[in-house]
């Protein structure tokens, strides 16, 4: 493994937390209070976690002994990777995420304000409204589609109210969601729908993002067909987003998610709650790696729960008045445990936002703050960028005093980043919160809390409470002491930790437990002297491309699809909006003329077969790879001259054949 680095630490400096946010801090204003509580959470796990989840749940039935809320197994060597928290006990996290707050008296206290892509379009959801829509669409997954304790439900859908309703009404049954993001393709669903065997989709005819409407359904119509033609006959409850005309409806599949609500029973909406086991599981998402095909990691209940509120209310310092927006997708896990599960969790109030941050101005992010007065914006640093691009004068206009909390995830923040989102959209009057976790953490693991950690710009600060990081050297594999750099590693079980790898527990121990003992991040970091954890950027073959996440070997087999192409290897190159950029060598057939057009198709192969995001940025065409003579792609060598750094090549001598190196660079010159 390569220890790669992304970080850019021209700015040295440290801001003290914001002396306001100091005052509402829960966990306290200095870093002794944050440390005091993180001790108790590591010298006494069981009992830490056992008070938080009594505090702030509802138990159908408790686990035996608050001695042992956990066990888990990390080393392979002792048996099989096994992760289980509240075992024993009995819950429903829609119940937690709704009726309770129902019962306690927030009825009408507005659960979600929806904001459309065009302005004029808004709507707000109370907890009293939310409960009616979930058990309704429970029992219409239940009745008509017999969904029970353990059905896979896909879920594909734009950024609507739909979509936390969707979750909610699977989880009150017991089923499992599997939540497809829409901007990926009819491919990349179909192999979803297909692994996890889901025999109901809950989508939308379509969507706009921006001037640009997205045909939702025709990609759909794709996608179900695909899988019926592999064995999975999966049927789609179609909500009505834009209109009917021209949507065609397959009989016996496809049906109107609007008539089929109107037309249920007054009972529909009072539909009970299945009560779960902890460990039963709650949603599987798909999440690519750096071999393979995208891998469905499991989330169980009871953690999950725990953790996703523990983490929100806490990282966001969430106080009951405040008004919370997510910019973060639902088919990601940030729109996950931070759009959805986490806020509702919290009996907090929301913003759905449908479109993007540019449309029609780049003032819109700003100006629906300023429209909902929200406290805390959760975002990622790729977005951040492009907004920096546009300059200042569209943030200025906006007053966005109302903020207070400025969350990032999903990349390293770059300083030029970090300052802009500090001074331009906070105006030196939020705490910042870069917060480092995984779709396989389930939610944060390293980070600044409001008001009581002080921050340095590029670092995501000390571990969350119960979190035990460490450095592993990468030669020797042991533990790095103190100040210094390594794989970062977990060594002890959180709650909201992933399970397991759905269908495929071994691929899931290979993965992540490689090391006896440790939960491998894939992450490199760098910790000073005062603890600070420095995400350094990934150590294996997945990408991070504006912050969602790649595998190479994914983009390969998606170019490898292309008629004219015998091979092809990718890589990461810096991008200054993106974070990280796709670029993709190619060897095509002999006789193929390699012209513009054909360097396009293949960008255009990758956007078909995968979707929008993974559309490569640069395609280089190759007579060969430059090969180890065991026939490994050396991928260390292609990086650095797709970056331009050509006097950084290192020794190419043990290559099969070292002329490729040369070849490469010349056809660079030309075509890329
Ligand atoms: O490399 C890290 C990066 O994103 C990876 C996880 O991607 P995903 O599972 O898609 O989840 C993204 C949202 C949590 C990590 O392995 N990453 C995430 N947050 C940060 C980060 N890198 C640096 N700093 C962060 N704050």
């Amino acid at each position: 493994m390569v220890l790669q680095d992304h970080r850019d630490v021209k700015d040295q400096r440290v801001y003290a937390p914001i002396e306001s946010n100091s005052k509402l801090s829960k966990v306290g204003p200095t870093l002794e209070d944050r440390m005091k509580q993180y001790r108790e959470s590591v010298e006494q796990p069981s009992q830490y976690w056992a008070r938080v989840a009594k505090q702030n749940f509802f138990w159908k039935t408790l686990w035996e002994s608050d001695d042992s809320v956990f066990s888990f197994n990390f080393d392979k060597s002792k048996g099989p990777i096994d992760i289980k928290w509240f075992d024993g006990a009995t819950t429903n996290i829609c119940y937690n995420a709704v009726d309770r707050h129902i019962e306690e008296g927030k009825k009408d206290k507005v659960a979600f304000y929806w904001e459309g892509n065009d302005v004029g379009e808004t709507s707000a959801v109370t907890y009293g409204q939310l409960h009616d829509e979930v058990s309704k669409l429970a029992y219409l997954l239940k009745t008509k589609y017999g969904v029970v304790k353990g059905t896979r439900v896909s879920i594909y859908l734009p950024m609507i109210t739909l979509g936390p309703i969707a979750m909610l009404a699977v989880a009150r049954l017991g089923a499992v969601a599997s939540v497809v993001f829409g901007g990926f393709s009819a491919h990349s669903l179909s192999a979803r729908i297909i692994d996890s065997e889901s025999t109901v989709l809950i989508t939308a005819e379509g969507t706009m993002r921006g001037d640009k409407p997205i045909q939702l359904k025709k990609i759909v119509d794709e996608a179900l067909t695909d899988a019926e033609a592999q064995g999975v006959a999966c049927k789609a409850i179609v909500f009505e987003r834009h209109g009917r005309d021209g949507v065609p409806m397959k009989e016996g599949r496809d049906v109107w998610y609007q008539d089929e609500i109107a037309a249920l029973p007054a009972e529909a909406a009072s539909t009970p709650v299945e009560w779960v086991e902890a460990e039963h599981p709650l949603f599987l998402l798909y999440t690519s790696g750096s071999t393979g095909k995208p891998k469905g990691l499991e989330h169980t209940t009871g953690g999950y729960m725990v953790y996703a509120h523990t983490t929100f209310t806490t990282t966001f310092d969430y106080h009951d008045d405040d008004v919370y927006f997510c910019t973060g997708d639902i088919g990601w896990i940030t729109g996950h445990t931070y759009a959805t599960w986490g806020p509702l969790l919290a009996g907090s109030t929301s913003v759905l936002f449908e479109g993007v941050p540019t449309h029609p101005t780049p003032s819109r992010w700003w100006d629906i703050v300023d429209k909902f007065k929200v406290t805390q914006f959760y975002t990622a640093p790729t977005a951040i960028r492009a907004l920096m691009k546009g300059g200042e004068a569209p943030v200025k206009k906006t007053s966005r005093a109302s903020l207070r909390v400025l969350g990032s995830v999903g990349e390293p923040i770059n300083v030029e980043a970090w300052n802009w989102y500090y001074n331009v959209v906070g105006e030196g009057h939020c705490d910042i919160v870069d917060t480092w976790w995984q779709t396989e953490t389930g939610g944060h693991m390293i980070t600044p809390l409001p008001g009581n950690t002080p921050l340095k710009p590029g670092s995501a600060s000390l571990p969350f409470f119960g979190v035990q990081p460490a450095l592993l050297d990468p030669t020797t594999l042991k533990e790095v002491e103190g100040a210094g750099e390594g794989l970062l590693v977990i060594k002890h079980s959180w709650p909201g930790q992933s399970r397991t790898i759905f269908k495929d527990a071994e691929r899931f121990a290979q993965t992540y437990f490689p090391v006896d003992g440790y939960y491998m991040t894939g992450d490199g970091a760098r910790r000073d002297a005062d603890g600070y954890y420095w995400l350094t950027g990934r150590v294996d073959d997945v990408l991070n491309v504006s912050g969602h996440r790649l595998g190479t070997s994914e983009v390969e087999c998606a170019v490898n699809t292309h008629p004219d192409v015998v091979e092809s290897a990718v890589v990461g190159i810096p991008h200054d909006v993106k974070g990280e950029g796709i670029y993709v060598y190619v060897c095509f057939k002999e006789g193929v003329e390699i012209t513009q057009k054909l360097l396009d198709s293949v960008k255009a192969i990758v956007r078909n077969e995968i979707g929008a995001i993974a559309t490569p940025d640069a395609v280089h065409p190759a007579n060969g790879l430059p090969k180890t003579r065991s026939g490994k792609i050396m991928r260390r060598i292609l990086r650095k001259i797709a970056a331009g750094q050509l006097d950084e090549l290192g020794d190419i001598s043990t290559l099969a054949d070292p002329s490729v190196v040369e070849e490469l660079i010349a056809l660079k010159a030309v075509w890329v």
